[in-house]
């Protein structure tokens, strides 16, 4: 007997590549990461709202291959003589790429930024602490290192499903810590322009404020 086909069924055969599963959906999921500090959304709540949808979208579709699935079964082994860090990559085209990224517990990852570029991160396993910065407006431009300023956007605790994300200007600046042995999230990324990256480190004073945060910029891709 022929089974009946359903246009709304998104079940697939567990083996399909991660092209083959977002096919039909990559191109309109990577224009709502692209429209991120362009004004098309109306609010920050509706853009983490349809940032949230797409994500869990591109999760559950991922599903369907079983590279991503032992990717998201098998724990990351930490690796502490190299980054305290893991990055598996899943997807890349011209557009952009997606992969799963992993923090652990007592190693956070210290403040850097995506220059000129806009990203979203879904929590698929764990906890996580994010803290967002903006790197004021003068420091924007000139990539070297020194000192600069960086104006809080927040600090959120995320769980499974939560998403958070960066701008080209707005909030380009985060660090995270796991707050479980830990926390898996996958990660969507425009392509980088040939920009290198910063680390950001705190500078503390007494005069330390809540609101700005004096760190020094370290330019470089290597750190
Ligand atoms: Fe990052």
């Amino acid at each position: 007997m022929m089974a009946q086909t359903n246009i709304l069924d998104f079940r697939a055969p567990v083996n399909e590549s991660a092209d083959d599963a977002l096919r039909g959906v990559w191109k309109d999921f990577i224009g709502s990461v692209a429209g991120i500090g362009k004004g098309i959304y109306h609010s920050d709540i509706e853009m983490n709202s349809v940032l949230n949808h797409n994500l869990v979208l591109v999760h559950s579709l991922l599903m369907n291959t079983s590279h991503y699935r032992e990717l998201v079964n098998s724990s990351f082994r930490r690796l502490t003589r190299t980054k305290n860090w893991g990055w598996k990559a899943v997807y890349e085209d011209e557009l952009g790429k997606t992969g799963l990224f992993s923090v652990y517990k007592n190693a956070p990852v210290p403040l850097h930024d995506h220059p000129g570029t806009r990203g979203a991160m879904m929590v698929v396993e764990g906890e996580v602490e994010v803290e967002r910065f903006t790197l004021k407006e003068e420091y924007r431009r000139r990539n070297e290192s020194g000192l600069v300023e960086l104006q809080r956007c927040d600090k959120k605790v995320l769980k499974p499903y939560d998403v958070t994300w960066f701008g080209p200007d707005q909030c380009n600046v985060h660090g995270m810590q796991a707050l479980t042995e830990q926390c898996v999230m996958l990660k969507v990324q425009l392509l980088q322009m040939k920009a290198e990256r910063s680390w950001y480190f705190p500078v503390f004073s007494f005069e330390q404020d809540q609101e700005v945060l004096s760190a020094r910029r370290i330019v470089s891709r290597y750190l």
